[in-house]
């Protein structure tokens, strides 16, 4: 496993290669390492499977999130190897911003609800770092988890809308036992906000099984099952929106999305789940 750190490193890929980039921000967990094992599974002799690790500051809307953020680089490492990836690219920020970007790449539609209301530039910078990385790196493909499913609708567009060849490949959300999506914050959790922050996926699952139609109600199905665990989580949206172009939806007549934020003390917490509509 190679380690590349600068732009000018990365001339070493070849061209006739294909190559598969699952893109994180490192402190990986059992989430990512599936994304790396669906990549993997892609993989044949002819492929260069490559993981990006980086801390994107213009993503991050709060400097003390950005502070806070995880860092693990040595179990990284330890991750990727057993996975058999290929190449680290782990740019510093002056490498990948040398000077304060005057051009961003902007999604106008799928970005604006649900987590895009709640942090703006949030997507911008999102979709920025994720441009910057496929012209770098020039994927065949990339892998992202449905665990933030608004941003893999961003990047689906973006690859349609800017003419990427690259397929972009979609990985369930992996979850502990007790249904918690697995998220680098978790670790900020304390252990009894960890068994708490459960009702997250009760609430979600209670939502995808209900027989009910109208989403008001079945928001309200969701909201009162976590307001049972209300003294230590506090709801930042719980929403049904349609899967294709995350418009809220008032009535289950397609496919759709319920999707829940939430803070849990100083944690934020996302999560979500498909329902389907036959
Ligand atoms: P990060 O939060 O590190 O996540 C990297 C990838 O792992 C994303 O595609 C995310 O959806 C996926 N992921 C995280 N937890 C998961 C889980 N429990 N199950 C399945 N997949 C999971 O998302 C980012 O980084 C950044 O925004 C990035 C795309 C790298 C751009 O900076």
């Amino acid at each position: 496993m190679q380690v590349i750190r600068t732009i000018k490193e990365l001339s070493v890929l070849e061209k006739s290669k294909t190559v598969v980039l699952v893109p994180t921000m490192g402190a990986l967990h059992e989430g990512h390492r599936k994304l790396i094992q669906e990549g993997s599974t892609l993989k044949t002799d002819n492929v260069t499977l490559i993981v990006s690790i980086y801390i994107n500051p213009i993503q991050f809307n709060d400097a003390v999130d950005l502070e806070k953020y995880p860092r693990t680089i040595d179990e990284d490492y330890k991750m990727c190897e057993e996975e058999g990836v290929d190449i680290i690219f782990m740019p510093s920020d002056s490498e990948m911003y040398p000077s304060r970007p005057l051009v961003n790449v902007t999604e106008t539609s799928l970005s604006k609800g649900l987590c895009g209301s709640k942090r703006p530039g949030h997507f911008d910078g999102v979709c920025t770092v994720v441009t910057k990385l496929f012209n770098l790196i020039k994927p065949n493909y990339a892998v992202f988890g449905k665990k933030d499913y608004q941003q893999l609708s961003v990047i689906r567009q973006l690859v349609k809308d800017l003419n990427y060849d690259i397929k972009i490949v979609a990985v369930d959300t992996q979850r502990e036992v007790n249904g918690l999506a697995i998220s680098s914050r978790n670790q900020q959790l304390t252990t009894k906000e960890k068994e708490k922050s459960a009702v997250i996926y009760k609430a979600l699952n209670a939502m995808a099984k209900s027989s009910r139609t109208v989403s008001s109600e079945i928001i309200d199905l969701g909201k009162s099952i976590l307001e049972e665990e209300s003294k230590c989580i506090h709801i930042d949206y719980i929403e049904i929106v349609d899967r294709t172009n995350l418009n809220k939806l008032e009535i289950i007549d397609r496919p759709a999305l319920a999707a829940i934020a939430v803070k849990v003390g100083k944690t934020r917490l996302i999560d979500n789940i498909e329902i389907d509509f036959e």
